[in-house]
Parts: C-alpha cells; structure tokens; sequence
C-alpha cells in the first residue's frame, strides 16, 4: 500500500553555511494494505521526515514513493495536471498530528468540514460528512462546540475525524498520542485500531513509545540515524534470536549474578511451555538453573512468553545445554555483557 524506495531527504541548515543534514539515508519501507505499521525511533532519527517525505509535505531529495500504486514522486513538481493528480493523491492520505492543528474559531463540526470544504463539496454533503465522521469517533454530541472546550483526547479525536473526511485508504500519524495521558492513549489507540479494523484502514504511525507499538501494530521498523535498521511483522521480529526490537517489545528484567555465568532469554509462543524442558535440562545435565525474570504478555495480539535463565559456567561450558534448549525447538538469546542501547530503555 505503501512503498518507499531508496528515500533520501538532505535539508541545507543554512543556505550560507552549507551545512547539511540527512534526515533519510536510503529508507526501503513497504506497508501492506489493511495493516498497523508502526515506525519507531529516538528523537532525531528522521521519523518525521520520513512520514512528511510519504505525502509529499517535504520533497524527497531522492528516492521514490508511491501509496495506493501511484508513484506520487513522479507526479511532484511536473505541471499543473500532475500537480491536480498529486492533489488528489493526496486527499486519499489522511494525516493526523501530536497538537492536533485544529482551528480555534471553527466549530468542531467545521474543522471536520474545511477539507471538504478544499475538496469543492457541497455543504449539504459536508455536513452530513462531519456529522457521519463525528459519530464514528464518537463525538456527536460535540458537533458545536469548540476546540477550546475538548479535553486532548477528544481533539484528537476531531483530528482523526478530519483526517477521514476525504475517505482515506491510508493515515498517517506523526505521535498522534504523545501529548495525552497514558488511559486517553489507551483510547485513541483502540479508536485508530477499530477504524482500521472497519474501513480496511492502512495506518502508518510514528512514535517513539515502545507501548503503542505493542498495543496496536501488526508490523513494526526501528530508524536509527536516518535509515531503518530492522523490521517485519511483530510476530516475525519476536521470533527472530537478538532483534533488538523484540527484545524492547517485551523486556525481561534480571541481572546475572556473578561473572561466571551465562545468561539466556527463552522465547516461547502461544501454548508452548518452558517449565518441563527446563526442569529437565537441570536433571539431564545436572545443573542448577536460576531464573532471574519472567513474563507474559500480548504483544500485537500474540501471546508470547519470555524467561531470563542463569546457567553457571562461562557461555563456553554451555554448550551442550544450549544445544538442547535449541533442540527442544525453544528461542534463545545468549545475553552479551553489553545490551543494546533500545532493550535498556525499556526496561527502565
Ligand atoms: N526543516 C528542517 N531543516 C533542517 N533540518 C531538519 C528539518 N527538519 C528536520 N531536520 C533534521 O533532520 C533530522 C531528523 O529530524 P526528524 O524531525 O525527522 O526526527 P524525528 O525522528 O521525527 O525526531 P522527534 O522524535 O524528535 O520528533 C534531525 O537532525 C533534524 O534536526
Ligand atoms: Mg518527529
């Protein structure tokens, strides 16, 4: 649904100076339709230029990009029948902001219609619109009032409301929750996932919270300094041994007790238990395994478990042992020393 390729932004800080900056070094992004995407990264990473590059907000120095089969790249900056074509493009592309952007002297019911309003519709068909968009995120009784007089969640739910006025097929959010609280998130996140889940909504959102991923996207990518650095589904990424990723999708607390030691992560999924195998692992070998954190969790609607052993003995006495965990079909990750800088933040 949408596809990036080879995208590339370079901004020029000062035209005098000539310092540049590269916000996207070569992003290959592919977001299948009818799917939660979610792009997640650390302040700088280049998240929102990647997202602004998508529409054509920002012109992408290089690369191509194309939602919904059209290469809106190739329509950029050719004329004035390719830049009609661009602008209906790109009214198929919904877009919704962290501060919202909503008008203050416009009505709730009018900022939902100012697209409408761009578009040429009639304002019979405009109001019935809104109102028909306000009910779906389930603001009609605030169809008067105005933007001062909402809490942030219910903005945010005017700007998605807005976002759909020109039936998207695909949203875009740039950190749509970072300025709610923790329960108002909660349930902005669940409105995008019903709205997904009803229209076949594609939705590709920015963030830079670890939660929202796990709450809501089937596929997740990390940007690191302008390029992404690992992505796939979420249930492809937990099954994959070191993706730094998963292991800050779901961290397992648990420090290793002494130098003279190697630490595991076994993954499990759905109804596999670890218990007997590890039971049976001590008898087998005649070892004493601590298990230093545990958890369960949902991650993208998966259920998967996670436990952090200990075994004694350098990782080069473990062989054998790590052998038969792998055998018994079971994930592992051998835990360096050094973690990732990712997994320790979320596991704060
Ligand atoms: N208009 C601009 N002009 C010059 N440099 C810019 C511009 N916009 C972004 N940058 C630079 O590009 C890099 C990526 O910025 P971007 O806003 O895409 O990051 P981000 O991942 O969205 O960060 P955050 O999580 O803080 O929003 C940064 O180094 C930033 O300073
Ligand atoms: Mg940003």
């Amino acid at each position: 649904m949408i596809t990036t390729s080879g995208l590339t932004k370079i901004y020029r800080a000062h035209r005098s100076s000539g310092r540049e900056v590269t916000a996207l070094d070569g992003v290959d992004l592919h977001v299948r339709e009818g799917e939660v995407y979610g792009v997640i990264g650390q302040s700088g990473a280049g998240k929102s230029s990647l997202i602004r590059c998508v529409n054509l907000l920002e012109r992408p120095t290089a690369g191509t990009v194309t939602v919904a089969g059209r290469d809106l790249t190739a329509l950029a900056g050719r004329g004035p029948r390719a830049g009609r074509e661009l602008r209906q493009a790109r009214s198929r592309i919904g877009m919704v902001f962290q501060h919202f952007n909503l008008l203050s002297s416009r009505t709730v019911q009018d900022n939902v219609e100012l697209p409408l309003e761009i578009l040429g519709k009639s304002g019979k068909e405009r109001s019935r619109k809104a109102l028909e968009l306000l009910d779906l995120v389930g603001l009609a009784d605030k169809a008067k009032s105005y933007p001062a007089q909402l809490s942030g969640g219910q903005k945010q739910r005017v700007g998605i409301a807005r976002a759909l006025a020109g039936d998207p097929k695909v949203l875009l959010s740039d950190e749509a929750t970072s300025a709610l609280d923790p329960e108002t998130t909660r349930s902005i996140l669940q409105l995008l996932r019903d709205l997904n889940r009803q229209l076949g909504l594609t939705v590709l959102l920015i963030t830079h919270e670890m939660d929202v991923v796990k709450q809501i996207c089937d596929s997740a990518a990390l940007m690191d300094r302008g390029r992404i650095v690992e992505s796939g589904t979420v249930s492809d990424l937990l099954a994959t041994p070191g993706s730094e990723l998963a292991s800050a999708l779901f961290p397992v607390g648990g420090e290793a007790s002494g130098d003279d030691r190697t630490v595991l992560d076994v993954t499990f999924h759905g109804d596999s238990a670890t218990q007997p195998v590890i039971s049976q692992l001590s008898r087998t070998y005649n070892i004493d395994i601590s298990i230093l954190g545990a958890a369960i969790d949902t991650v993208g609607g998966l259920q998967v478990g996670r436990m952090r052993i200990e075994l004694p003995g350098r990782y080069e006495d473990n062989v054998v042992p790590i052998g038969f965990l792998r055998e018994q079909g079971l994930q592992l990750d051998v835990l360096d020393r050094e973690q990732p800088v990712l997994v320790k933040e979320a596991a704060k």
